[in-house]
């Protein structure tokens, strides 16, 4: 009662600073996306990329609350590459021949994606195991998509792994990475049949739809969510 007797005595002029000291939370003023700080990202890859662009897209729609802010390969030649220029996002090429052994190549990428102030790294069809100097630079920060429903048929032509083997399902996995191949903590994962008419290249096909949705899916929660380990299991707090 008294706030509203003061405020009707104001002039328009100490309204205006009043509101300049405090906005109107309104929903025409603030954008709920924009609001937070967008998690800055890194993606690394060998060729063709989808993954990565799954990952552009669901940023620039505002799916993600991220940003890429660096794009780095170890293949000049990656169609990746080539996309990422073209859209005018950050790109770095560093051929692991070009370096001494595999801790100088990961120590030169781990330099870019600091310089670029990336907080999380997603692997999008890297073909490289990470040496201990990149996986402890970013320590439970680093995500990878593998075709195939982990721990079945870890490392390469998971996909003709898996059809060889005759198995029904198979699918992809999202996992934060450790220094062992195709091996940590597991955030997502989707199963996609095997059917009996399949060639290697349809189930190649039908499992690459799902590991873009997927890939997206893992990210978001693990930005968005409370989360810890209990040994190799990652746990969801919320
Ligand atoms: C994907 O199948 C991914 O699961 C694996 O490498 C492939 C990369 O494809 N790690 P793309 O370059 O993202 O299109």
């Amino acid at each position: 009662m008294v706030a509203v007797f003061f405020w009707s005595r104001t002039t328009p002029e100490r309204r205006r600073q009043f509101y300049a000291l405090h906005p109107p939370r309104s929903r025409y003023r603030y954008n709920p996306v924009m609001t937070h700080k967008l998690t800055s990202l890194g993606i690394l890859l060998s060729g063709r990329g989808s993954n990565m662009q799954a990952i552009v897209r669901a940023c620039e729609s505002g799916e993600l609350p991220a940003t890429v802010a660096i794009v780095v390969s170890n293949r000049i030649d990656a169609a990746g590459v080539a996309w990422t220029r073209e859209r005018g996002i950050e790109c770095r090429v560093l051929p692991h021949r070009d370096y001494e052994g595999r801790d100088a190549h990961d120590r030169a990428i781990v330099d870019e994606l600091r310089e670029a102030g990336v907080e999380w790294v997603c692997l999008a069809g890297y073909m490289r195991l990470l040496s201990p100097v990149f996986v402890t630079a970013f320590h439970n920060r680093i995500l990878n998509i593998h075709p195939s429903l982990l721990p079945s048929f870890p490392g390469l032509d998971a996909q003709a792994q898996a059809h060889g083997h005759g198995v029904r399902w198979t699918g992809c996995t999202v996992h934060l990475v450790d220094t062992e191949l195709d091996h940590g903590p597991i955030v997502e994962q989707t199963a996609v049949p095997v059917l009996s008419g399949d060639t290697v290249e349809d189930l190649e096909h039908r499992i690459l739809l799902e590991e873009h949705p997927t890939y997206v899916r893992a990210l978001k929660q693990l930005l968005q969510r409370r989360w810890t380990l209990q040994g190799r299991r990652l746990i969801w707090l919320d």
